[in-house]
């Protein structure tokens, strides 16, 4: 009831803030307002979830449970941290893989030493695997596989998958993180591996697991449908470069929920070919903040479309709920939603950047850009560490349009905030402070601008 009575508030408010530009242009943002209101992501839980939440070792019996244990330490795993257990995990895996029913089971309370390797399916229907104790990598970069300069433990292929338990993945990437370009400008800028990358996988469900110091990102999702990551903590330290939280490249409905990430990049990043991706419950911090993007660089084509964050906590992170695309891509950002966010010092809390770059050979503008519209801030409250709190810097040659901002309320820690808009469009309504006059004077053709502002600081409450 009163969620419908607040809808035709904003209608009544829409008409009037789109009033004076062409008529028809009032329905076309009412669709577009309704498609961000309502869309979401939801995945079906299969009968499997219920099979994983039961297993118990203590209890295990192959009878009761009709499932196949697999355990690392029965294929000569010693699991003390300095053994090389690589060869115990494939010889584990094999025989996981090959079983219906099977739990593939790291024991806890021990350290298993493994290699770069890469896990492929695809498997036997209903396996889990059920990770208790703790899996570190080697320290030494010079001693990695060259031929998986960028594979820690790769999973793919695989297809209703369960990862869970309440072990850790520990990238021991100090050393990585030492020879990094960003850290030492006289070293090679080289790739390192990723910790967790889940590939070219369908149905997969990851719950309860402690990702940490990976090398660089920490957790990967790509090329997959249909992920869902629950109560993951990702740990890396604030100035550890590179290490995405949770990167999702290439994937569609994916949900992420109830996850605390804290890390030296990105706690989450969205990357190319990635549409109807659901967060919910994300705690940020340290890091740098949510992001959509990069996109486009070397002139690359980026789309993402259908993204939604419910309800996250972000504590000093560099960025907060970021859009950032390299100047000369093209493609599409379209569907975002926001909402629900509680910032605590956060510099560039709402930021679109379009002129990204870390690339120093792509600095320059040029007419092409990866397009964005339809974002939407709503109930995005807090302090903010930067002046511009709110920043939409978008390409001169394709604007950003329909930016609704709706109810967003940050504070300086101590002195003014205002609204950046460089080529933006869009409209607001509720409180919206600071103030952003700048997305709504655009495009308007001979409309009374501070008539127009103050009617996006009233909001409904007038109405
Ligand atoms: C793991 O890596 C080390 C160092 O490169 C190598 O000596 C060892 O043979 C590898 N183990 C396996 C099982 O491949
Ligand atoms: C940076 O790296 C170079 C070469 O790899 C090394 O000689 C130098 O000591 C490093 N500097 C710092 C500050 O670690
Ligand atoms: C982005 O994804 C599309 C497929 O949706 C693909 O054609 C394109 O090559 C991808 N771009 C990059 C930079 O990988
Ligand atoms: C940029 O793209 C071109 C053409 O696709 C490719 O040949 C080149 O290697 C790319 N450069 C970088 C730095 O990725
Ligand atoms: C991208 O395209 C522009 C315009 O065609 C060209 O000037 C620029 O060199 C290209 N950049 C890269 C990195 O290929
Ligand atoms: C706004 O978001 C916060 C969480 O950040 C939440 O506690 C609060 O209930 C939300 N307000 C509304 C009106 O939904
Ligand atoms: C690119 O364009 C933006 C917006 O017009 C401008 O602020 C910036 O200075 C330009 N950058 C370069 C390198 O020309």
């Amino acid at each position: 009831m009163m969620d419908k009575l607040y809808i035709l508030c904003l209608l009544g408010l829409l008409m009037v803030t789109a009033y004076g530009v062409a008529g028809k242009m009032v329905y076309t943002d009412l669709d577009i307002l309704k498609k961000l209101e309502n869309f979401d992501v939801v995945l079906d839980d299969d009968a499997d979830d219920n099979d994983a939440k039961l297993f118990d070792l203590v209890s295990f019996t192959r009878r009761s449970s009709g499932k196949n244990l697999v355990n690392v330490d029965t294929f000569g795993a010693a699991g003390d941290g300095v053994s090389d257990d690589t060869q115990a995990f494939t010889n584990a895996w094999s025989k996981a893989c090959s079983t219906r029913k099977s739990v593939l089971l790291v024991p806890q309370g021990r350290r298993y030493l493994v290699n770069a390797t890469k896990f492929n399916g695809p498997c036997e229907q209903k396996l889990i695997i059920q990770i208790d104790g703790t899996i570190v990598a080697p320290e030494e970069p010079s001693d990695w596989d060259p031929k998986l300069p960028r594979v820690w433990l790769e999973f793919s292929k695989l297809k209703g998958v369960v990862f869970q338990g309440k072990g850790v993945i520990d990238g021991s990437g100090s050393k990585w993180w030492a020879a990094s370009c960003k850290k030492n400008k006289s070293n090679p800028c080289k790739s390192a591996p990723t910790a967790l990358t889940i590939d070219s996988s369908s149905g997969v469900k990851v719950t309860g697991l402690t990702i940490q110091n990976s090398q660089q990102m920490n957790f990967i999702i790509a090329r997959s449908d249909a992920v869902r990551v629950s109560k993951v903590m990702v740990s890396s330290p604030g100035d550890s470069p590179n290490t995405d939280g949770i990167h999702i490249t290439g994937s569609t409905n994916v949900v992420l929920q109830d996850c605390k990430i804290g890390t030296g990049d990105d706690c989450v990043s969205i990357v190319n070919a990635s549409s109807n991706i659901k967060m919910k419950n994300i705690y940020c911090g340290p890091g740098h903040g949510i992001s959509i993007g990069s996109l486009g660089n070397n002139n690359s084509t980026g789309i993402v479309t259908n993204v939604v964050l419910d309800t996250a906590f972000l504590r000093e992170t560099s960025n907060g709920l970021r859009i950032k695309t390299y100047q000369g891509g093209s493609g599409y950002v379209q569907g975002i939603r926001f909402t629900n966010v509680e910032m605590q010092d956060v510099s560039n809390p709402i930021i679109i950047d379009q002129f990204y770059c870390d690339n120093p050979t792509s600095c320059q503008n040029q007419t092409s850009a990866v397009k964005i519209s339809q974002i939407m801030y709503r109930n995005i409250t807090g302090t903010t560490k930067s002046e511009k709190a709110i920043k939409f810097a978008c390409s001169d040659s394709v604007p950003c349009s329909h930016i609704v901002l709706d109810d967003v309320n940050l504070e300086g820690k101590d002195g003014q905030v205002e609204a950046y808009c460089n080529s933006a469009e869009g409209f607001g309504y509720g409180v919206i402070h600071p103030s952003a006059d700048c997305l709504y004077s655009h495009d308007d053709k001979g409309m009374d601008q501070s008539h127009k502002s103050e009617e996006a600081e009233t909001g409904h409450d007038e109405l």
